[in-house]
């Protein structure tokens, strides 16, 4: 773990972490579409986003953030319909996308209506290197954190070669977590983000955590290891059940 660049914040529950998360994406897309014209946000999955939808969704947030000016993609998809349940995008259409004014043409899901996930990982990929310009680098990556450590669908036993992999986005068909089979954004693609942010909430968290700060641990165990942003900033906003085990 690249200690130095990674910024450790430990917060008392989980509304404090949707809360330092919420001000964070203010902060960095004001930045960004100043510089750059746009803020290319990459989603996470699971349940722990939704609280951080809910204060985006609403003042103050809402109304703090160019919508238009913010693209919006996904860390990992479940290789389902985007109306199926477990579709990561139906969960961020439904807590968050359908609530604020953002574009329809600003939204970049991972299509999963091809007949194979590795069909719709290489064509997220396509859509990636189309939209995020040459250095193909998004503003911002958020990441949960799997119970067994995996960031996105990054998981263990399936990261022995993650360094040697150059592709951007992968499917993934042995999932432990249900659905089996996925789409995923790469270490490679995580790795150039500007900047990454996990957010980590709950004591069932914390022996992924431990294994992620073990010094002997390995990426292969623990994937989370493995986001080391090669220039960008890598925060970590985790709970105090998360962090102590209790
Ligand atoms: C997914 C997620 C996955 C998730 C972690 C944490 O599609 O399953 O992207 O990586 O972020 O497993 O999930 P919870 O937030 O539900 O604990």
């Amino acid at each position: 773990m690249n200690r130095q660049r990674a910024r450790l914040i430990v917060l008392d529950n989980a509304d404090d972490i949707a809360t330092m998360a919420a001000h964070l994406i203010v902060s960095l897309s004001v930045d960004a579409i100043k510089q750059r014209g746009h803020f290319a946000i990459a989603l996470s999955g699971g349940s722990t986003p939704r609280k951080l939808h809910a204060l985006l969704a609403n003042d103050p947030f809402r109304s703090a953030i160019a919508w238009d000016k913010i693209l919006v993609f996904w860390g990992d998809e479940r290789f389902v319909p985007s109306d199926h349940p477990d579709s990561n995008e139906r969960m961020a259409r439904e807590t968050l996308l359908c609530h604020v004014p953002i574009p329809d043409e600003n939204i970049f899901a991972v299509g999963t209506h091809t007949p194979t996930a590795s069909q719709a990982a290489a064509a997220y990929a396509k859509v990636l290197e189309s939209t995020l310009g040459d250095a193909c680098q998004f503003d911002l990556v958020l990441l949960g954190l799997g119970e067994d450590g995996p960031p996105a669908s990054l998981f263990p036993g399936q990261c022995a070669d993650f360094s040697a992999d150059a592709r951007l986005v992968k499917d993934v068909v042995n999932s432990p977590k249900p659905p089996p089979t996925r789409i995923t954004l790469t270490f490679e693609m995580l790795n150039r983000s500007r900047n990454i942010a996990f957010l980590v909430s709950g004591a069932q968290k914390n022996r992924a955590l431990s294994g992620v700060f073990e010094r002997e641990s390995t990426v292969n165990e623990f994937p989370a290891k493995g986001v080391q942003p090669v220039a960008g900033e890598l925060f970590w906003l985790i709970d105090r059940p998360a962090y102590s085990g209790r």
